[in-house]
């Protein structure tokens, strides 16, 4: 699907801007061969390891037949991004008015949605899963020890094992103390995996088996794609063929806004989550070069009348990626507009919604084609456990490939821990008074 890019797309990329490429780009595979063989790609190796999902599917099994209400991710960033991918991905959108145990992940700090969701809440019907990899992120820290004082005085001390989950480091952070000294449960998060790259992890895997997804098929899909990727040329492989035209696309055609429309409401979430993976991975300042795509989510077929007018004719400075759905589980068919009056409806009646919508995405993608707007189309067959596994795969490994064709590290985020430490400063946490800089 890469090479219909360029194909006939004024402003687009010829093969000559690819082949310019290749040489880096076979040197960045050999980068990754010899990591992957030294063990320092952890998104990798953990979609390799059996042991965490059985460890996970433990823990589920452990809640089985609880009563329970409500499932609630606490974490932020790439500690929440990924569940929630995963829970807009493969329940309906409408799950939680009808189904129990509902599913809310609370990745923000906003104290007038928090304490209207503890207003809601009832405590002794509900299972915290906290999430930090580092165990000391102030906005999980705080909402952690909101419900734990409140489980607590509720419930008792006794209670805290069946109302708390911890996915953290094996070793660091104050959530690990926590766990050592409460004997809740818990699952570890590799000390090499960075958040945004944690998807297939406990960090997903946990909150997606206390669903009763299927994270078998959901790793499964991940290791297909892996296979995929494993092969050196360039054009053939996925994540590196679609990472390549988007870093010739910034560094070389001037589009440094990266646009991933999901048409499909399930896969907005993935669009949230992609856009989390690539500015913390590729933003970055070396030396004094400044490096990083803007990655925006938009959502088919809302944002045609809210996005598409800019897209097409505004600047040109944009690559955008439809992540198209080819089937669905469900569709609608649209009756025939009898009354008179509806005569000029007649052309939709007999058909079925879902060809409309992808009539649109078509639409949407040739109007900008015709503009010089290079798009690109990803296409699940249909979402469910086994291709959003490979999804994000894909783009964990392309992020990985593009970052060290930039020449950046993808796996540090200076900038995020600098305002971590900042706001550590700005609450009195001990240490961090030299971060108070602006009063
Ligand atoms: O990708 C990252 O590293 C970040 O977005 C983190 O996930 C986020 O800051 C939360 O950190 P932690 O999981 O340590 O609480």
């Amino acid at each position: 699907y890469c090479r219909a890019l360029a194909v006939g797309v004024q402003d687009g990329i010829a093969d000559e801007d690819v082949e310019r490429w290749l040489p880096e780009a076979r040197k960045v595979h050999e980068r990754i061969l010899k990591e992957r063989e030294s063990g320092l790609l952890a998104f990798w190796d953990i979609i390799e390891d059996e042991k965490v999902e059985e460890r996970v599917l433990e823990i589920a099994e452990h809640f089985k037949g609880r009563l329970v209400d409500n499932i609630v991710v606490l974490g932020i960033g790439g500690s929440a991004l990924g569940a929630q991918a995963l829970f807009d991905a493969l329940v309906s959108p409408f799950y939680n008015l009808t189904t129990r145990p509902r599913f809310f992940v609370l990745d923000n700090i906003d104290p007038l949605t928090f304490s209207q969701f503890l207003d809601m809440v009832d405590l002794g019907r509900t299972v915290f899963v906290v999430i930090s990899k580092s165990g000391t992120t102030a906005e999980t820290l705080s909402q952690f020890l909101i419900v734990k004082e409140r489980v607590v005085s509720l419930l008792g001390r006794e209670a805290l094992k069946k109302h708390f989950v911890v996915v953290t480091d094996p070793d660091k952070g104050v959530l690990r103390s926590w766990v050592r000294e409460s004997g809740v449960l818990s699952c570890d998060i590799p000390p090499g995996l960075g958040g945004r790259f944690s998807v297939l992890s406990a960090v997903g895997l946990v909150p997606a088996a206390l669903l009763g997804l299927d994270i078998r098929e959901l790793r499964e899909g991940a290791r297909a794609m892996a296979a995929l990727c494993e092969t050196a040329s360039v054009i053939e492989n996925p994540a590196y063929c679609n990472g390549l035209y988007h870093v010739i696309a910034d560094l070389d055609k001037g589009k440094n806004i990266h646009v991933y429309w999901a048409y499909s409401d399930s896969l907005y979430s993935f669009a949230d989550w992609l856009r989390q993976l690539i500015a913390e991975s590729l933003g970055k300042k070396v030396g004094e070069k400044l490096y990083g795509p803007t990655p925006v989510k938009a959502r088919g077929v809302t944002d045609q009348h809210s996005q598409l007018q800019l897209y097409r004719e505004g600047p040109n400075n944009k690559i955008i990626t439809f992540i198209g759905v080819k089937s669905w589980p469900a569709d609608v068919d649209i009756p025939p507009a009898e009354e008179e009056s509806l005569a000029d409806a007649g052309y939709l009646g007999g058909k079925k919604m879902g060809e409309l919508f992808h009539a649109e995405q078509r639409a949407t993608a040739w109007a900008l084609a015709e503009a010089g707007r290079p798009n690109i189309t990803l296409w699940f067959p249909q979402v469910t456990p086994y291709t959003i596994g490979q999804a994000f795969f894909l783009y964990e490994l392309q992020t990985v490939f593009m970052g060290y064709l930039y020449g950046v590290n993808p796996f540090d985020q200076p900038g995020v821990e600098l305002s971590k430490k900042m706001t550590y400063g700005l609450m009195g946490r001990k240490g961090f008074e030299e971060f108070v800089r602006y009063l």
